[in-house]
């Protein structure tokens, strides 16, 4: 039986996942905004085929939801997070492609480069790259110009080459692919952190930001967000090993097949599990201060952990 705040989650996320999409709908159709030239429909097309599907929105649900807590403006925490998930999509379209996991199916349909062609495939990705930037810094969505120089700065370290990027690369790099590899626990959650954990965490800050959080409420959240982070990537990789491709809408089997660097490996499946619910308790125990407030912000970390897609 789901308590009142396993409701409330479901609900508010539910709630989140339609604004968001809704928000993304406008800012990816095919008409050219002011100050634009034209858009390409076939790009259009792709970047909409990427963005809408499956996807959970747990990074801008948690953007939404910090803001939230803090009493901040879910209006302007809406925008933002809208453009963490175009950044967070154009991270899987190109994970997909065939020079990176050459996978061909995402979110329960083929992938972008194999429902377009590559070269489409490629040129989506960074288009939406670059309207994740343009959503997080137009200043109808944040009018404080310093809170949107920080969105601005958090989000290319979370995406860059100290972060996601960086992280994909040293992913690659443990495969044995530009010469032996032999990844460590801790070079693996390294890796994890940068090219999950990072865009994660930050989708936390970024509603730490525009919820007005002081210095100590954005050192709790940011233990919140990196735990968190460190979990989502642990259960995808768990997901790896135990989910069927119909249930997660991707090929799995992935990692051990292609000595891929993932914690569910390093670690036994139990202990990976366990790892997971530790890193539940520091997410709970970093938002203890707002008591109440902070129980959709509990469940979201549950729900990342025990998902099973
Ligand atoms: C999947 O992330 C890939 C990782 C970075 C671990 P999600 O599980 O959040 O993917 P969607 O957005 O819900 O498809
Ligand atoms: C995805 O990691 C991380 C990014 C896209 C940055 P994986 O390659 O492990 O995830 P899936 O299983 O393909 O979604
Ligand atoms: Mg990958
Ligand atoms: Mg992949």
């Amino acid at each position: 039986m789901a308590d009142n705040f396993e409701m409330e989650f479901v609900c508010r996320h539910a709630a989140t996942k339609q604004a968001v999409e809704a928000f993304l709908a406008k800012h990816l159709c095919d008409e050219a905004d002011p100050g634009e030239m034209a858009r390409a429909p076939r790009l259009m097309e792709a970047m909409r085929y990427a963005v809408f599907g499956r996807g959970k929105r747990l990074r801008s649900f948690l953007t939404i939801e910090t803001a939230r807590m803090l009493g901040g403006s879910e209006v302007l925490a809406l925008a933002t997070g809208a453009g963490v998930e175009l950044a967070h999509c154009y991270s899987l379209v190109h994970d997909d492609l065939p020079a990176l996991d050459d996978d061909d199916m995402h979110r329960g349909k083929p992938a972008v480069h194999r429902a377009f062609d590559e070269a489409t495939a490629i040129l989506a990705g960074n288009a939406l790259q670059a309207l994740a930037f343009e959503v997080i810094a137009d200043p109808r969505w944040q009018p404080n110009p310093a809170i949107r120089a920080e969105l601005v700065l958090g989000l290319a370290r979370a995406s860059g080459p100290g972060g996601m990027i960086g992280g994909q690369l040293l992913d690659l790099s443990a495969e044995g692919r530009f010469g032996a590899a032999d990844m460590d626990i801790d070079g693996t959650l390294r890796m994890q952190t940068m090219k999950t954990g990072m865009l994660l965490a930050f989708s936390v800050e970024a509603g730490a930001l525009i919820g007005g959080a002081d210095f100590h409420e954005r050192d709790a959240l940011q233990r919140y967000g990196r735990a968190l982070g460190q979990a989502v990537q642990i259960a995808d990789d768990i997901l790896d090993r135990v989910a069927t491709p119909e249930v997660v809408g991707k090929a799995t089997s992935k990692d051990r097949g292609l000595k891929r660097a993932s914690l569910a490996d390093c670690l036994d499946f139990d202990r990976a599990q366990a790892e997971c619910y530790r890193l539940v308790a520091i997410c709970d125990e970093a938002v203890s201060q707002w008591n109440e407030a902070a129980a959709v912000l509990r469940q979201a970390a549950r729900f990342a952990v025990a998902r099973k897609a």
